[in-house]
């Protein structure tokens, strides 16, 4: 598939430029730029992404496939990140992730049917002391972890409605929004 970046894609990219001495380190802002236009970075994105920088195809790839938060395919409209790294795991990481697969009716890796959860096993997402925890959608957080609170944040997310109360956000994504 063919994808092209808008004007507005190529002065946001123009301007990041603008904040790094070498083209090489806006790799993964570029990617960013890329995620919110198409809402992945697959291998045609990765390719546009390499042209407009004028960077090796293989630098953008290694730099897209490092990152669980570079989405290399299409996902569903909640993406749920669980961690199983070595807090979460002791906290029930795993319990976690098995209790979403049996729910959703996927496995890790897999999107459901109807393209509302995508399911992804991740590494330490920063947040240990908060554990067993899961991030949605490169966004908010949602902490100590219990197979009740996993079923009634599905709920909330099918409904369209906001789980606020029971999420942390990301600092690191907020930042990125609100420099
Ligand atoms: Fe899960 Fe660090 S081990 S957030």
């Amino acid at each position: 598939m063919t994808y092209e970046f808008t004007k507005e894609d190529l002065d946001r990219i123009e301007s990041i430029k603008k904040e790094y001495p070498e083209v090489k380190a806006t790799t993964l802002q570029v990617l960013w730029v890329a995620q919110d236009r198409f809402g992945h970075v697959d291998a045609d994105v990765q390719r546009l992404v390499a042209a407009t920088l004028e960077l090796p195809e293989a630098h953008v790839h290694g730099v897209a496939s490092f990152y669980t938060q570079y989405y290399k395919q299409k996902m569903g409209k909640h993406v749920l990140d669980v961690c199983t790294c070595l807090s979460c795991q002791l906290c029930g990481g795993y319990d976690i992730l098995n209790h979403l697969e049996k729910k959703l009716g996927i496995k890790a890796g897999e999107t459901t049917k109807d393209g509302m959860f995508s399911l992804q096993q991740v590494e330490c997402l920063g947040a240990c002391g908060y554990a067993p925890m899961l991030q949605v959608t490169n966004g908010e957080f949602v902490n100590h972890l219990t197979e009740e609170k996993v079923d009634h944040l599905l709920d909330k997310l099918r409904n369209g409605e906001d789980p606020e109360h029971e999420m942390m956000e990301m600092p690191l994504r907020k930042q990125k929004e609100n420099p």
